[in-house]
């Protein structure tokens, strides 16, 4: 078996900052319906916190993974309006995304509370999702991968290489989240080659994601890459047919 065939495929929905109790039975019902699992493939949603408790009952049969959007990077105390990593696991999360664009920008999180968040959520049984990425101007530049080598290095230095045997990566170009403008096939896989040289003898192992603007139509031929191991997906993951319908495409 090589390396490609030894990574299982994972395709995560972040739902970000949209549901209902309402909207969401509806879109629960939809997946856990459409979705029976496969041998090489898992998927995973990551709904608002408040929604967590309404996801955990609604997936507990079902092989679809539950994941948070952050987590803080302290275990305990006096953060007002803070999630810990324990609280997460307490409700039966098994993922969490950090170092999202969207908060790297409006929370202004930097690379070194992105280390710190990586780390807690590793110290709380919790996979974390790594996001990386450049902006529009940083690529325009030439300094694409620069950002992304700055963004990763931060979390090595402080957790090591080996804590990425227990981590998922995730590339996402700003550029192309939310925008309907996807990383070309040749953009995209060149950031991933990159990402997995710079995890040096782990990196043959570490699951890397692609996110931006990936559809039911554009997924297979993303999954095609050599080193593009499933997908993380905003507005796609919104809709039961299409989240489901980029889970089956990441069955080869
Ligand atoms: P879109 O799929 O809506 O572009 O969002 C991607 C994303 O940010 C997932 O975290």
């Amino acid at each position: 078996m090589n390396e490609r065939q030894r990574r299982r495929r994972l395709v995560v929905g972040n739902w970000k900052m949209n549901g209902s109790r309402a909207a969401n039975a509806g879109l629960l019902k939809g997946i856990t319906d459409l979705w029976s699992g496969h041998a090489n493939v898992d998927a995973a949603i990551c709904p608002p916190f408040v929604y967590l408790e309404q996801a955990s009952e609604a997936l507990a049969q079902s092989p679809v993974a539950l994941g948070a959007q952050t987590v803080n990077e302290h275990d305990a105390g006096a953060y007002t309006g803070e999630i810990a990593g324990s609280m997460l696991k307490d409700l039966g999360c098994r993922y969490v995304i950090v170092g999202h664009n969207e908060r790297r920008r409006m929370q202004s999180e930097t690379d070194a509370q992105v280390a710190d968040k990586f780390h807690a959520a590793q110290q709380a049984g919790l996979t974390p999702i790594l996001c990386v990425g450049e902006s529009e101007q940083e690529r325009e530049s030439g300094h694409a991968l620069e950002t992304i080598g700055r963004q990763l290095s931060t979390v090595v230095n402080r957790v090591g290489l080996q804590a990425f045997d227990k981590a998922v990566v995730a590339y996402e170009p700003v550029w192309a989240v939310g925008t309907g403008k996807t990383a070309t096939p040749e953009q995209a896989e060149e950031v991933h080659r990159f990402l997995r040289a710079e995890l040096g003898t782990v990196g043959g192992d570490v699951q890397i994601l692609y996110g931006g603007s990936v559809k039911p139509g554009n997924a297979k031929q993303l999954f095609a890459l050599p080193d593009i191991d499933g997908a993380l997906l905003g507005g796609a993951s919104l809709s039961a047919d299409d989240f489901v319908a980029i889970c089956k495409a990441a069955i080869e």
